[in-house]
């Protein structure tokens, strides 16, 4: 049999093992694996890991927050995951107050469709939690969005107990998935007044504004009403090692609950707003960044199974003219923060590289677990016959020093700025295309596609 494409003597890693192998490609697919397959194209691969595409189950691209939007569209922002080894993604739609679930999807699709560079989904918002709102969840799941995402605090999305209960319930009847943004609002709200009031406005009161126990008796919250409800739970952006701590104890009791962390919580620490001057700023997101004793833990749940999955939470500004928006008062900063490219590369060289993850759990974590969650295997997540030919090919030697140069996002500045990294990816096949050689695009804008999601 001759292939499309193969991609020769390389180190296979899934989740579940690690082989030497070929992997021969026809048309979109992965047609076979095994050992001297031959191909009208081939890509040497020798020395080198070959993994399936990286699935980061959160972004936010082209995203209105407040008087801006976040800085990647759909084509820059898919061509730095791309640029990643990143080959799928899921962001949100967020439907007009007052408008359908349908007419928001069509919307953030018309948005999407010409422009993704790779096959992407969808969660839905659910900004409210009446009657009229929940009774759109079984068409929503119907069209393909079968995760919905709730917000515990934030003006104009925020549920409150009896309307998150609600959607808990109409969602869990349906058969699908609550996402969970978990933070304490009135504490939040207290925070920031009580900071503000006595004039402490600079970047650095933003994460004492929430701290810890804000997250974790949130975590806490969700997790309880999601068990009443019989609603399975996805924690987004788990950030303190108490919040992660109960989800990792939930699972223990047998809640079908997940807990997602991001490389932000992974790699950095809450000293990064003590930078001089306004630089504190690029670091805002929420949660906030944590102290120094709470990444360990993380890795150690990610490791053990207590979380499960690491996105990313991109959702990138610039510094210049949309950080610098909140200059006068932290609680006009645009949260969010650039991170859709290195996460693969990030979590191999403080994850694998640093003995805190093996292969397959680091494959496992960024690939196959969101695939799964999100009802995307095994079509995407793995490297088996039959699944889209998402394949990266890994260069565990390759050193690169990350900086603003050397990434594609569209911001002026990374929040990993001067981070040395051993191991990164060479190259991004989606479904059986060359996107990214050697860190250049070379795919076609708007070749992703809408990826109708159900869940198993
Ligand atoms: O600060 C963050 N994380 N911004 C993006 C929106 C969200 O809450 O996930
Ligand atoms: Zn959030
Ligand atoms: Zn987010």
């Amino acid at each position: 049999m001759t292939f499309d494409l193969v991609i020769a003597g390389g180190t296979l890693v899934t989740a579940a093992e690690t082989i030497r192998a070929d992997v021969g490609v026809i048309g979109d697919t992965i047609a076979a694996l095994g050992h001297g397959l031959t191909g009208a194209a081939r890509i040497d691969a020798d020395g080198k890991l070959v993994l399936p595409g990286g699935v980061d189950p959160h972004v936010h691209l082209d995203m209105p927050v407040g008087a801006t939007r976040s800085s990647d569209d759909w084509e820059t922002g898919t061509i730095a995951a791309a640029c990643g080894g990143t080959t799928t993604v899921i962001d949100f739609v967020e439907p007009d107050l007052g408008g359908s679930l349908a007419a928001g999807l069509a919307a953030r699709r018309a948005e999407a469709d010409g422009k993704s560079v790779i096959d992407y989904g969808l969660h839905m918002t659910l900004r409210r939690g009446d009657a009229q709102t929940l009774d759109q969840v079984p068409e929503a799941m119907r069209a393909g969005c079968a995760s919905f995402k709730t917000y515990m605090t934030y003006e104009g999305f925020r549920l409150n107990d009896a309307e998150l209960l609600a959607a808990l319930e109409a969602v869990g009847a349906a058969g699908g998935l609550v996402l969970v943004h978990a933070e304490n609002d009135a504490a939040i709200e207290r925070g920031r007044r009580k900071f503000m009031e006595a004039g402490q406005t600079a970047p650095r009161f933003h994460p004492r504004s929430r701290p810890a126990p804000v997250e974790a008796e949130a975590i806490e919250r969700a997790l309880a009403l999601a068990e009443v409800a019989g609603c399975p739970l996805y924690v987004v952006h788990t950030s303190t090692g108490r919040g992660a701590e109960a989800i990792a104890r939930a699972r223990a009791r047998g809640q079908r609950a997940y807990g997602e962390t991001c490389p932000q919580y992974l790699v950095l620490t809450d000293a990064e707003y003590e930078r001089p001057g306004f630089e504190g700023a690029k670091f805002v997101c929420s949660p906030p960044l944590r102290p120094a004793d709470n990444p360990p833990i993380l890795w150690r749940l990610l490791a053990a199974g207590g979380l499960q999955t690491v996105g990313t939470d991109h959702c990138p500004f610039f510094y210049e003219g949309q950080k610098e928006l909140g200059r006068a008062a932290f609680t006009d900063i645009p949260n969010g923060l650039p991170g859709i490219e290195a996460r693969l590369a990030l979590l191999y060289t403080f994850g694998v590289g640093q003995g805190r993850l093996s292969l397959n759990r680091w494959v496992e974590v960024c690939c196959t677990a969101p695939a799964r969650i999100f009802g995307l295997y095994p079509r995407k997540g793995t490297l088996a016959p039959g699944a889209d030919a998402d394949i990266v090919i890994f260069d565990p030697d390759r050193e690169v020093t990350l900086s603003r140069a050397v990434l594609h996002e569209r911001t002026d500045y990374t929040p990993y700025e001067g981070l040395a990294l051993r191991g990164y990816p060479v190259m991004t096949v989606a479904r059986g295309r060359v996107l990214v050689e050697d860190g250049k695009f070379v795919g076609a804008k708007g070749r992703g596609r809408f990826l109708a999601r159900g869940l198993s």
